[in-house]
């Protein structure tokens, strides 16, 4: 597939601290990726005003991972849709209840993904019980109407497989040539990741740490162009 239709499938974690930050990286890597994901750090530094500067060039995954009762998760969802990012995300450890709640109110935003957590790819448990855990969660997640899941590319296949093609999988965890594994325990380059059937790539220090953050997207790009699909 064409390295073109591979950016648009690689999400950049903006792991900064800073609207400065943020938006000069963004200006960086510029088209080489399609999409920006802004997490705790960033949002609990910068809020919605950020997100709706970083909405004009890139599509944004929200990750705040909510994990709280089914109410205070929905509310927050509605807040999510409202800010019109394409995707946010919850953890499938809420339960049923709270999966269903979220579900039910995003429906009403419909260019925005729920996708849920399975199972962090920091997580030390072993690599069996972390599938296991994942495809359960991931069987949950589609039960109660969610869109997709965060997985590490060693469960991509298996839930794909359980839950069918179009049950979107995104992927942390990618590192690819001699670079520090760090937090990271399931790890994955970006070209088997896309030949384990994961549709986004989350890149963080990858490319932020990068000499040349714009190289490295396109390095990630590339490298998932090669994918044997
Ligand atoms: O720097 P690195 O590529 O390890 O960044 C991975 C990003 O993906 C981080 O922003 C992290 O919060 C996020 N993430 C993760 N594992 C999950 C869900 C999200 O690493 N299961």
């Amino acid at each position: 597939m064409s390295h073109d239709t591979m950016k648009d499938r690689i999400m950049v974690a903006l792991d900064v601290n800073s609207q400065a930050e943020a938006l000069a990286m963004r200006d960086t890597l510029a088209d080489s990726v399609g999409w920006l994901k802004v997490g705790l750090r960033l949002f609990v530094a910068e809020g919605p005003s950020l997100i709706s500067k970083l909405s004009k060039t890139h599509n944004i995954f929200l990750d705040l991972k909510f994990h709280d009762i089914p109410n205070t998760v929905a509310q927050a969802i509605e807040s999510a849709g409202a800010l019109g990012v394409q995707m946010v995300n919850v953890h499938a450890g809420g339960g049923k209840p709270m999966l269903e709640a979220a579900s039910k109110v995003a429906k009403a935003f419909p260019n925005m993904k729920l996708i849920a957590v399975t199972v962090l790819t920091s997580d030390t448990m072993p690599k069996e019980q972390a599938l296991q855990l994942a495809l359960a969660r991931a069987k949950l997640a589609k039960d109660a109407g969610l869109d997709g899941v965060v997985c590490s590319v060693h469960e991509a296949a298996h839930i794909k497989e359980v839950c069918g093609s179009d049950f979107i999988t995104v992927t942390p965890g990618i590192r690819w040539g001699n670079q520090n594994t760090q937090d990271q325990q399931r790890i994955a380059d970006p070209k088997t990741a896309v030949e384990h059937g994961s549709d986004y790539l989350v890149i963080g220090r990858p490319i932020l740490q990068a000499d040349s953050p714009k190289q490295a997207a396109e390095e990630a790009a590339n490298m998932m162009s090669q994918a044997k699909i």
